[in-house]
């Protein structure tokens, strides 16, 4: 899978959930191991609490998906549902709740934040190992009590971003939703510990221009792209407006407008 040598050496720590290692290991074309850690950056890991990802150096704690605890919930709970900039962003008002296609899923937080406020989501994650961190977490948050619906409203689909809207079947999506990695340019202590693992296991997300095209040939009504404040427009396309925030900002291309 790991092609580059310059990519994190992975590998599967054996866990009780025989099963599950031996589908991820095919899945990855990852080893499964019992000892020697150390000869790798990242374990994969079942535990009773989900598919994590940890550094095998210890320097921070696993990272998983989970829906119905930590950021995810505290945002669901606290957030500031429809006045958020990314729902003004993919046009939720009114009773507007347009379908969102997410064609860089990452670990669905964002996708997540515009399921509970009640859009169909569909998702793109081309990273192996980010795609599988998010099938983990969306299979288990189906099964949440408090967030099952919600999740059940976000459906990964197969490839990546561009074989994603190549094969698209039936009626278009009305949102078509951005968020490629951007070269960070702050300190990298700051770094969240998700995104340092975005970093080092997705990088920049060359290529990203050219989904802009494809994307506003299939969106029946906007594409929404998540930049950083200060990065260049999407593939040097200016957007018809944009909402900023403080670190980031929404740039919006309209193809028509929601009927409210
Ligand atoms: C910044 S992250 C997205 C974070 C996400 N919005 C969230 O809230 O968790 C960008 C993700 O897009 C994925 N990606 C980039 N290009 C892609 C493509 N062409 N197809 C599918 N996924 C892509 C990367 O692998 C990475 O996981």
């Amino acid at each position: 899978m790991l092609a580059d040598s310059s990519q994190p050496r992975l590998a599967i720590a054996a866990s009780s959930f025989q099963t599950l290692d031996l589908d991820l290991a095919l899945e990855l074309d990852l080893p499964i191991i019992t000892k020697n850690p150390r000869a790798y950056d990242f374990l994969l890991r079942y535990t009773a609490q989900g598919l994590g990802l940890e550094p095998v150096d210890g320097r921070s704690g696993a990272v998983r998906v989970d829906f119905a605890a930590g950021k995810a919930r505290h945002r669901r709970v606290f957030g500031g549902g429809k006045g958020q900039q990314i729902a003004k962003a993919v046009g939720v008002q009114g009773s507007v709740r347009p379908s969102v296609l997410d064609l860089t899923a990452g670990l669905g937080g964002d996708a997540f934040v515009l399921a509970g406020l009640g859009c169909q989501l569909n998702l793109a994650e081309r990273q192996p190992v980010v795609r599988a961190l998010l099938a983990d977490g969306l299979a288990r948050g189906e099964l949440d009590i408090d967030v099952g619906e919600v999740v059940a409203a976000m459906v990964l689909q197969k490839g990546d971003a561009l074989s994603t809207m190549a094969s698209w079947q039936g009626v278009a999506p009305q949102v078509i939703y951005l968020d490629p990695m951007f070269p960070h340019t702050g300190k990298s202590a700051q770094v969240k510990k998700e995104m340092a693992l975005f970093r080092q296991l997705v990088g920049n997300d060359k290529g990203a221009d050219a989904l802009l095209t494809p994307a506003l040939a299939l969106a029946s009504h906007r594409v929404v792209v998540k930049r950083p404040r200060i990065a260049p427009d999407l593939d040097q396309h200016k957007p018809t407006y944009r909402l900023e925030g403080k670190v980031n900002r929404f740039d919006i291309y309209v193809n028509q407008s929601f009927q409210r």
